[in-house]
């Protein structure tokens, strides 16, 4: 508790002995176990599964889909302007986004641009609201250096080195894996470059890295402590053990899974698999 405020600590202290008293808070559980494949009251439902034709041209590629989407797309823009409008009231903001943004704008990079102008025309949102919710281009959005590395990165070390170097608007985690042994980092990223890389250490027997909201380096609020659950279940398993049921397990136990999951998903990179699952948190549950 070191360089905390004496009420910080007196808070910490009281949670903790009520805790001990209790065993546990009554949000956490044991480890679950034989989860998967998931259903019950955790499993709110599967995602919809879409196709996006990376062989048609930038421009076409998301016709289909936002065909589909536009008008939740669509209430979600405006939203999105709403809240712009609640703080600067005339409405001139998103007037000038609407009409200025485009030409004051640069280009995005590889084909992001023509996608864009894609989406833009079929939902009929225009381009500078599409741009402006994306971000500006000196730095790379964060589902955009994510596509190029999955399109384009052929190895390991390529794609850690343009997660590690390439300039983002936003701090952010990757975890990356490989398909080999010792294969696998967190990436903790500072919108410049790499604060730190956390890799396997097989041969100390690390054979997981475990990342939920913190730099690993910082202790977790007490209420929000989901490492330690998380690592006391993987240890309960092993190395030649881990199985997509196994990591379900383990992101099923409370406060792992607590009310702001979402959904759960799991890849495999030498099977080439990839499951996702909506998830609910049923009282009592942790989360806001
Ligand atoms: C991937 O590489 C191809 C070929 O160089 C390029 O046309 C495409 O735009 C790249 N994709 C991304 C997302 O940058
Ligand atoms: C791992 O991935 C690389 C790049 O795709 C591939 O060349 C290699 O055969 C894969 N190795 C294994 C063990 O799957
Ligand atoms: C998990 O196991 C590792 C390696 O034995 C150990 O260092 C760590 O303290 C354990 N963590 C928990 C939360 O049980
Ligand atoms: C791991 O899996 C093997 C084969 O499926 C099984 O025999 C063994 O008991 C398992 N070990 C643990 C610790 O679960």
């Amino acid at each position: 508790m070191l360089g905390r405020s004496p009420l910080t600590c007196i808070l910490l202290v009281a949670v903790a002995t009520c805790a001990v008293a209790q065993h546990a808070p009554p949000w956490t559980e044991d480890c679950r176990k034989s989860t998967y494949p998931p259903s019950g009251p955790t499993f709110r439902g599967q995602v919809p599964w879409y196709t996006i034709n990376l062989d048609l041209p930038p421009y076409k590629r998301w016709h289909e889909l936002m065909v589909d989407k536009a008008a939740t797309v669509k209430v979600l823009v405006n939203s999105l302007k709403n809240v712009v409008n609640a703080f600067v009231p005339s409405g001139k903001i998103m007037q000038m986004v609407d009409e200025k943004l485009p030409s004051m704008l640069g280009n995005f990079p590889g084909p992001f641009e023509e996608e864009m102008k894609g989406i833009a025309d079929v939902t009929g949102i225009p381009l500078g609201v599409l741009e402006w919710i994306l971000g500006k281009k000196d730095a790379m959005w964060i589902g955009f250096i994510t596509r190029s590395v999955l399109e384009n990165s052929t190895s390991y070390e390529e794609a850690k080195n343009i997660l590690t170097k390439t300039k983002l608007l936003a701090p952010a985690y990757f975890i990356l894996g490989g398909n080999r042994s010792g294969e696998g980092c967190v990436i903790t990223r500072e919108r410049k470059d790499a604060l730190d890389v956390y890799e396997l250490a097989a041969k100390q027997g690390r054979w997981y890295v475990v990342e939920t909201n913190y730099d690993r380096w910082k202790n977790p609020l007490f209420l929000d402590d989901r490492r330690t659950p998380a690592k006391m279940c993987l240890n309960r398993t092993t190395q030649e053990n881990i199985s997509f049921a196994a990591l379900y397990d383990v992101l099923s136990t409370k406060p792992v899974l607590n009310k702001l999951t979402v959904f759960t998903t799991l890849m495999d990179v030498t099977r080439g698999r990839y499951e996702t699952y909506l998830r609910d948190c049923p009282d009592p549950c942790i989360g806001w």
